[in-house]
């Protein structure tokens, strides 16, 4: 029994040293350059993904509420796994707001500067 737990602890351990060092690689893929979201009955949000890698730096930002795979969002709330509008309120604008008051550059806080009317 001893022998088999310090195995499977071994194991896990290889698991993580592994997979820690495939995520610190600096071939990462960072996806799309620009990607249009899906934005319900308001119409598609157009997004600049890499002007945010670049002003935000740490990728968890957004990608500890969803996967880095296209869609993801998406797939995410059709199983009710992720509340609608929780990326737009949580994520989005809420940075958007914050980054205003502080008086620095930031991206759209009203409805019709991010959706594309007649875009759905
Ligand atoms: C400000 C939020 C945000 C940050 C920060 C961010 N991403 Fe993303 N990323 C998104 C969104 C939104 C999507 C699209 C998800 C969807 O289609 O449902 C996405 C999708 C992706 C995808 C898959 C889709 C594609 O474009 O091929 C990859 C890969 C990805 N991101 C990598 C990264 C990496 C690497 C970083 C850090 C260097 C990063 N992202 C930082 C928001 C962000
Ligand atoms: C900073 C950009 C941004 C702003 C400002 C914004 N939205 Fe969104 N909205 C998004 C994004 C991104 C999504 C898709 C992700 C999500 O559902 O969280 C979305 C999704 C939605 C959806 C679809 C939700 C669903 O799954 O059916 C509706 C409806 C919506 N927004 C309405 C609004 C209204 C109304 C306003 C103004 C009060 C607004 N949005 C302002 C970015 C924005
Ligand atoms: C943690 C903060 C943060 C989050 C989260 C964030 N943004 Fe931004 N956004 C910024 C900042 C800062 C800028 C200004 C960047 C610049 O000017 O270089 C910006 C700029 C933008 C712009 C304007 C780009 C331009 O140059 O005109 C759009 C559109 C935008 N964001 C959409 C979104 C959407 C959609 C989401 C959610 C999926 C999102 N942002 C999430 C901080 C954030």
């Amino acid at each position: 029994m001893r022998v088999f737990l310090r195995v499977v602890l071994i194991s896990i351990a290889a698991i993580v040293i592994a997979s820690s060092v495939a995520f610190s690689s600096n071939d990462q893929n960072k996806g799309a350059e620009n990607i249009e979201m899906e934005g319900g009955k308001r119409g598609k949000v157009p997004f600049p993904h890499r002007q945010h890698q670049e002003r935000l730096v740490d990728c968890q930002t957004c990608h500890s509420v969803f996967p880095q795979k296209a869609g993801s969002i998406e797939e995410l709330k059709s199983q009710g796994k992720l509340k609608k509008k929780h990326v737009m309120n949580k994520l989005c604008t809420k940075c958007h707001k914050e980054t205003k008051k502080a008086g620095k550059k930031t991206g759209p806080t009203t409805c019709a500067k991010c959706h594309i009317k007649g875009k759905s």
